[in-house]
């Protein structure tokens, strides 16, 4: 069994919990530096057909590489990027609006290690990441599809998740959030039945989930909603100490 569980309205005990916070734009005073960050250097394109993507050359060195796939309006990516300054991100959204919307929010920000590439995120994970280069790989609140003739859009099905298998690095982590109970049964299924991932805890601060929460901008409006939230956390083995 892989790590879940349903995380309860903070409504009832929010008094212990972290409040919800909002990212707002950073103030008109905001570091002199910050501003010598552009869309453009925010903004990468998606990798060629048949090529890999080389996250050395994305980000000009080998630091442990994040992927944030649905990155939405980059609510996440933005804090995480901040408290993490040594690891880089890559954020990857299809839906334009979005995308546009979190290019503009880093740079504003003068966020210097997230990128933003508009593309399918299952055609890049399952045809373009090189095998175990990525550190985390973080999906909160991808879309439901929750119409029983559209769920084969679903993006959690056995080959996405034999391509996260694949990339990422021994140690690395998948972690996946939903609040649609039906798809996280099929997240569940799908991810117990890949024996590369074992189970993990979803709930660890290093890797950016402080009592329970990521803080998506989906995860807060749901949570003010008074949802549950479901919640799922697989790691790839270390390779085995060589004897020699
Ligand atoms: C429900 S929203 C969640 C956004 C964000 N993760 C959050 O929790 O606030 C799902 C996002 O995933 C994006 N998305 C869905 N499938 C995708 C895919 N195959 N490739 C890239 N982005 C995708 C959608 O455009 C949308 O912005």
């Amino acid at each position: 069994m892989h790590t879940c569980r349903a995380t309860q309205p903070a409504h009832d005990n929010r008094e212990d919990r972290r409040p919800l916070t909002k990212v707002v734009d950073p103030p008109a005073d905001w570091a002199e530096d910050s501003r010598m960050v552009t869309v453009d250097d925010i903004v990468v394109p998606p990798p060629e057909p048949g090529q890999m993507l080389d996250f050395a050359a994305l980000f000009g060195d080998r630091q442990p590489v994040e992927l944030e796939i649905g990155s939405g309006k980059g609510g996440f990516l933005l804090r995480r990027a901040q408290a993490l300054p040594d690891r880089r991100f890559l954020g990857i959204e299809y839906a334009n609006k979005f995308f546009l919307y979190a290019a503009d929010r880093m740079a504003r920000w003068g966020i210097t290690n997230v990128r933003l590439m508009r593309t399918d995120a299952r055609h890049l994970v399952i045809h373009h990441l090189p095998p175990a280069s990525v550190h985390i790989l973080h999906i909160y609140h991808p879309d439901p599809w929750p119409k029983r003739r559209h769920q084969r859009r679903r993006l959690i099905q056995p080959a996405f998740v034999a391509a996260v298998a694949e990339v990422l690095m021994p140690g690395g982590r998948l972690a996946i959030q939903t609040d649609h109970a039906d798809y996280f049964e099929q997240i569940r299924e799908v991810v117990g039945r890949e024996s590369r991932l074992l189970p993990a805890d979803f709930d660890v601060p290093e890797a950016g989930v402080r009592e329970g929460r990521v803080e998506t901008n989906f995860e807060i409006k749901y949570l003010r909603e008074g949802r549950a939230i479901y919640q799922l956390a697989a790691q790839k083995p270390m390779a085995p100490e060589s004897s020699e």
